[in-house]
């Protein structure tokens, strides 16, 4: 599709039909399953200071916290004796502490077998190329918007170029990398989400992220209007259409915005939950939006709970390690 009719599908038009063909696009490109990733969000410590997001340096409200390596390795043990496959080990863009990921990140794959994904924001080259080396498998990194106006708004610290060269060295360095965008920006445009979408196409990720902008108060956007649910299930309906094979969350944002928003995503083109094993006393504290942490609950009931719904949807936990699909294994890695 081109820029036009994907602007016109967003902004127009029954969104059932479209949701049907992203939902059968997403059964036929990756079967039935819905894949878990465990989230261990390990650090909120950040240098940069985006408009949108609660882990901005200048938010003196939260207290930041880094949890030790011990923990961290106690959290991803937790997520492989639930037998959860794949880890996500998320932070703030911090500027230091990459040197304690290394072993980590070999441990949580000789001694658990499981896939390591990092979500740690923009690094040098050299420090990406480490971390590959260190073992780890997968890494996301959104574009967040692919305006570049909107972007140069929205984070005044970062260089819109050189955010996807980091999507591109990550491509280059064999990573599995996810990258995506926030539906509901203040300022954001249709045009400028249909412009999304082709980039993702473009760029063909083997996971994409789409998630609505949740207004936190807390942030220079305080008061501005949360993204829309519809909006940005057409936005993941669409973007499902455009990039069939990619790995694609029911985010815990598009959950925190509906309480049936896992469903309603996996229901038009999502097949990944990733559940929250950050330790409760940290949870508060990764408050990136507010409202998240009452929703992703304690690992074992979130668990069963995600269980229930796949049921009852006659979806079921994908087996496996869930690589992306042009990385032909499924041995641990
Ligand atoms: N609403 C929705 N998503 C947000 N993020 C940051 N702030 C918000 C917000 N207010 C997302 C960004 C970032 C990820 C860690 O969290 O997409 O990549
Ligand atoms: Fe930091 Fe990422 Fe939040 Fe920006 S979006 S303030 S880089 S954690």
């Amino acid at each position: 599709m081109n820029k036009e009719t994907l602007a016109r599908k967003l902004s127009s038009g029954d969104c059932l039909p479209l949701f049907q063909m992203a939902d059968a696009v997403r059964l036929r490109y990756c079967g039935n399953g819905v894949h878990l990733r465990a989230i261990v969000e390990f650090s909120n410590y950040c240098s940069k200071n985006c408009l949108y997001c609660g882990l901005r340096r200048d938010n003196k409200k939260i207290k930041r916290y880094r949890m030790s390596p011990a923990e961290i390795f106690g959290a991803a043990r937790q997520a492989a004796q639930a037998g959860i496959k794949t880890v996500v080990l998320q932070s703030g863009e911090e500027k230091a502490g990459l040197g304690e990921l290394f072993p980590l990140i070999g441990r949580i794959k000789k001694e658990l077998g499981c896939a390591v994904t990092l979500s740690l924001g923009e690094k040098t080259a050299a420090e990406y190329r480490a971390l590959k080396d260190a073992g780890a498998d997968r890494y996301l990194l959104k574009f967040e918007t692919s305006d570049e106006k909107l972007f140069r708004a929205c984070k005044p610290d970062s260089d819109y170029s050189a955010r996807f060269d980091c999507i591109e060295t990550l491509v280059s360095l064999g990573f599995q990398t996810g990258t995506g965008n926030i539906v509901g920006l203040p300022g954001q445009t249709v045009r400028s989400l249909a412009g999304d979408i082709l980039r993702l196409k473009e760029l063909a990720p083997d996971m994409i992220s789409v998630t609505p902008f949740i207004s936190n108060p807390d942030t220079p956007f305080a008061g501005t209007p949360c993204g829309d649910l519809e909006m940005t299930l057409r936005v993941l309906a669409l973007s499902r259409i455009e990039t069939p094979d990619a790995h694609m969350p029911a985010t815990t944002a598009i959950r925190t915005l509906h309480k049936e928003g896992a469903g309603k995503a996996l229901a038009c083109g999502a097949n990944v939950i990733m559940p929250n094993f950050t330790p409760v006393l940290y949870r508060p504290h990764y408050s990136i939006y507010p409202g998240k942490e009452s929703i992703i609950g304690d690992p074992s009931v979130s668990i069963r709970d995600i269980l229930k719904m796949l049921e009852k949807m006659g979806r079921k936990v994908a087996p496996g390690y869930g690589h992306g699909r042009r990385h032909h294994t499924d041995s641990p890695l």
